[in-house]
């Protein structure tokens, strides 16, 4: 019996569990195997991005349109992607760049990057430049100068009619157009004319009233 004891005790104490051991270096061969996976992703992607570096330099002249747009009544030649929208071209591809449109939604809820093509207001965030060849584009820097603003542009300074002025460029361009349609308008109108025009600052009273003193100062006989 003793022996038997014997036999089981030394069994047990020749091969103990020790599974902190094991489990430490299962973890290491993971991790290890782990690393190198990702070293191996990480330099596939890194080749990959080489790769696509150097087929993207050699399109752009085959994927660069040039085109002439007419913005303020000034020709301005710009080559840009066919995807360029108008309100990146106006903003990021002249040189110098006219920044009065805003950019804010950039998907067509907002105004802020509204300006006027062949006099009527768009969302340039949703037109392509392409499609702006052969208009007139006017934002709001065509509208009026700091000497020499427009009835729009001046009454909101009057009326104290902006807070942070994002949505600034927006209104007085919307305005601008709307008050040639329509120079007598009521506030019930001019709220309507504004509904895709959104200021986060809650300027609203002030934008309206600006319209309106606007309107008395019959900003459709401007050029
Ligand atoms: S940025 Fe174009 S609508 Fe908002
Ligand atoms: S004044 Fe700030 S968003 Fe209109």
């Amino acid at each position: 019996m003793a022996d038997e004891h014997d036999v089981k005790s030394s069994t047990k104490r020749e091969a103990p569990p020790d599974p902190s051991r094991r489990r430490f270096l299962k973890g290491v061969g993971i991790a290890g195997a782990g690393a190198a996976l990702a070293d191996h992703l990480a330099q596939t992607a890194e080749a990959e991005a080489k790769i696509a570096e150097a087929e993207a330099a050699k399109l752009p002249t085959a994927a660069t349109l040039n085109l002439t747009l007419d913005v303020n009544g000034r020709r301005r030649n710009v080559s840009v992607e066919p995807r360029t929208t108008l309100l990146s071209t106006l903003r990021n591809h002249l040189e110098p760049a006219v920044t009065g449109p805003k950019l804010v939604c950039d998907v067509g809820t907002c105004g802020a990057c509204t300006v006027l093509l062949d006099g009527k207001p768009v969302y340039s965030c949703l037109v392509l430049a392409a499609d702006a060849v052969g208009k007139k584009v006017t934002t709001v820097e065509g509208l009026g100068t700091p000497q020499s603003p427009n009835a729009v542009q001046s009454a909101f300074v009057e009326q104290d009619a902006l807070m942070c002025g994002f949505c600034t460029p927006g209104f007085v361009t919307t305005i601008s157009a709307y008050l040639k349609k329509n120079p007598n308008p009521s506030l019930a109108e001019v709220r309507e004319a504004c509904k895709g025009n959104f200021c986060r600052c809650g300027t609203y009273p002030r934008v309206f009233e600006a319209a309106l003193a606007a309107a008395k100062k019959a900003v459709n006989r401007e050029p």
